[in-house]
């Protein structure tokens, strides 16, 4: 099974991130996982970790994996780290996803800025035809944000708004979390037993 990247950005939806991270790591895949300093002040303020980036672990955000697993999986890199594999196309993985996006992510991946880690990583996907799945989240959106998501569209990048669906029958934030992470994980064809699917026998009843 090949690496994946996950990049967290500033955007609003630490919560997807982190059911995400855990979902990759009970299938198993190992996970490069570069967080931006604003997405880390977003992880802070939505889970209410005390973090500084020096001190920044998985074990923090998947406090019931401490151990092994987590370590054994998750390359931390460093958002600034551009020797990192993930800067290369030579470096093989599976795809990427940025979640969540923050606007400000979006635009320069749609421009190809390539100005910290995520920002180059994406740019590699998107010039070695590899899976480039982008979660923004804003509302409501400018036309700036439309046409970025347009020209990122058009580069190859699948845009998957963390946009839950309310069909399944939702009881708790947590099912809609899974909804869009489930739809994540279908893209990146990870198996997942997340979220009923449209057409599952229950859901015609
Ligand atoms: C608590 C908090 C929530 C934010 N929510 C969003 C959001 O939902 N969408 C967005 O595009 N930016 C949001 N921002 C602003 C971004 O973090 C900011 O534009 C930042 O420069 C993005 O940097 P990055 O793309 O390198 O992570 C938020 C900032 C904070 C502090």
């Amino acid at each position: 099974m090949s690496d994946l990247v996950l990049a967290v950005t500033g955007a609003s939806g630490s919560a997807y991130a982190v059911r995400l991270l855990d979902v990759l790591l009970s299938a198993g895949r190992r996970v490069h996982l570069v967080v931006s300093p604003a997405g880390l002040q977003v992880l802070r303020h939505e889970l209410g970790l005390s973090i500084d980036a020096s001190q920044f672990a998985v074990s923090q955000l998947l406090p019931e994996r401490q151990g092994a697993t987590a370590n054994e999986l998750v390359t931390l890199h460093d958002h600034r780290d551009f020797s990192a594999g993930i800067a290369s196309g030579s470096f093989r993985t599976g795809g990427m996803v940025i979640c969540p996006c923050s606007m400000g992510t979006l635009a320069s991946v749609a421009h190809g800025l390539s100005m910290n880690l995520i920002q180059r990583a994406a740019d590699v996907h998107l010039k070695e035809r590899r899976k480039l799945i982008v979660v923004p989240r804003e509302t409501p959106l400018g036309s700036i944000q439309l046409e970025n998501m347009k020209r990122l569209a058009d580069a190859g990048a699948v845009i998957l708004p963390a946009m839950p669906g309310f069909y399944h029958n939702p009881q708790s934030l947590g099912d809609l979390v899974d909804f869009v992470v489930a739809r994540i994980c279908d893209q990146l064809n990870v198996p997942h037993e997340l979220a009923r699917r449209w057409g599952d026998t229950q859901l015609d009843e």
